[in-house]
């Protein structure tokens, strides 16, 4: 090609090789951004959104005070690997979470699932109640896209925050397609949990979501998901709770069972207008006998009683501990307290009769 003699020939060359250039680069990045995927990071407050003092406060922080661009400003990585979108939902400490918010939540996962342009949407969540948020999500959304809920031990501000490479990893794993199909999953320091098994175990360590005997059923490493079990309770699609028409769920209380225990917080709750109540048992269930009297005239009154058991793993035997077809109790299976609670909760949304909430339990 013969370069142009004069100037202003030049200049014209160079302002057409420039702009053919900027096109190629815009139509590179454009390309790159067709071909990630579309993930919307739904957040809800808890320590991942909060600050300390200083670097080194990891206790006596404030949760839930950076909004959600903040959080995804901080992590600058995850605008390589998906297009992030995000919303504040609410912004609170997650003990406060409550059954109006879990319904709005689930209420906006399931409509953002719905569009064709949203593949997976990450949840970040206070971790006190993670695993129950999740479990809800696991037994109401009503899609197989990928859903991830996911907190931090440690405050934004704080050495070694784990919010970054746990959020980045959430990211990654609702932008797998793998990850779809196997329920709502809890991703925290490099471990992929199922929501029905996951729980909190230890106060403030960073690994303090396990999935103990059951198992975890992935890991991410160096921003892969890698996959070794299936979910086998059923779960999304396949369950039989509709929350789109609900604006409250029934009331259902948990009710601990201890040495000594007696009848006043079952009584209280009962009062209190419970329709359902989870007896948090000693062992394999146990019912202690001053509790039992009033937990026997609270199923004539016609409350649903769950027995589960606060050890934490294993199977509370149905006509184990207590004659449950007698006096027309349920057992947990192998649900935590607080995530039977949930069940019951939906469940009653469906039915009254013990034998069909018992089926629930053995299916979900
Ligand atoms: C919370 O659950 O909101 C506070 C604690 C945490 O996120 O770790």
């Amino acid at each position: 090609m013969l370069f142009p003699s004069t100037a202003r020939a030049r200049a014209a060359l160079f302002g057409f090789l420039f702009m053919f250039a900027a096109a190629a680069v815009q139509a590179e990045a454009a390309n790159t951004a067709a071909k990630l995927p579309n993930v919307t990071i739904l957040a809800t407050g808890g320590t991942i959104a909060g600050t300390g003092a200083s670097s080194t406060t990891t206790i006596g922080y404030t949760a839930a005070t950076v909004g959600v661009q903040s959080l995804i400003q901080a992590v600058p990585e995850i605008a390589k690997v998906a297009n992030v979108t995000g919303e504040q939902v609410f912004q609170i400490a997650s003990e406060n979470i409550s059954d109006a918010q879990w319904l709005q939540l689930a209420k906006r996962v399931n409509l953002l699932l719905a569009q064709s342009n949203v593949d997976g949407i990450v949840i970040t969540h206070g971790t006190d109640t993670l695993e129950e948020t999740a479990y809800f999500l696991n037994l109401v959304v009503k899609s197989k896209k990928p859903v991830v809920v996911v907190g931090s031990m440690r405050p934004s501000t704080a050495l070694s925050a784990d919010g970054p490479i746990n959020l980045y990893n959430a990211v990654r794993l609702a932008g797998t397609p793998e990850a779809a199909g196997r329920g709502v999953l809890v991703a925290m320091n490099d471990q992929v949990h199922a929501a029905r098994d996951v729980t909190k175990a230890n106060t403030t360590t960073a690994d303090t979501f396990r999935t103990s005997e059951l198992g975890v059923i992935g890991y991410i490493q160096g921003g892969k998901p890698f996959f070794y079990r299936e979910v086998s309770r059923k779960h999304t699609v396949d369950t039989e709770f509709d929350i789109s028409k609900l604006d409250a769920l029934p009331q259902v209380d948990v009710a601990y069972a201890y040495a000594n225990v007696g009848d006043v917080a079952v009584n209280a709750l009962v009062a209190a207008g419970a329709r359902g109540l989870v007896h948090a048992g000693v062992g394999n269930g146990s019912l202690p006998a001053k509790t039992r009297p009033a937990l026997v005239k609270a199923r004539k009154d016609g409350v649903v009683i769950v027995r589960a058991s606060r050890v934490g793993q294993g199977i509370v035997a149905r006509n184990g501990e207590a004659n449950d077809d007698e006096l027309d109790f349920v057992v947990a299976d192998t649900l935590s307290p607080q995530k039977a609670r949930i069940l019951l909760m939906l469940a009653l949304t469906k039915t009254t009769s013990t034998r069909e909430i018992q089926r629930m339990f053995y299916t979900y």
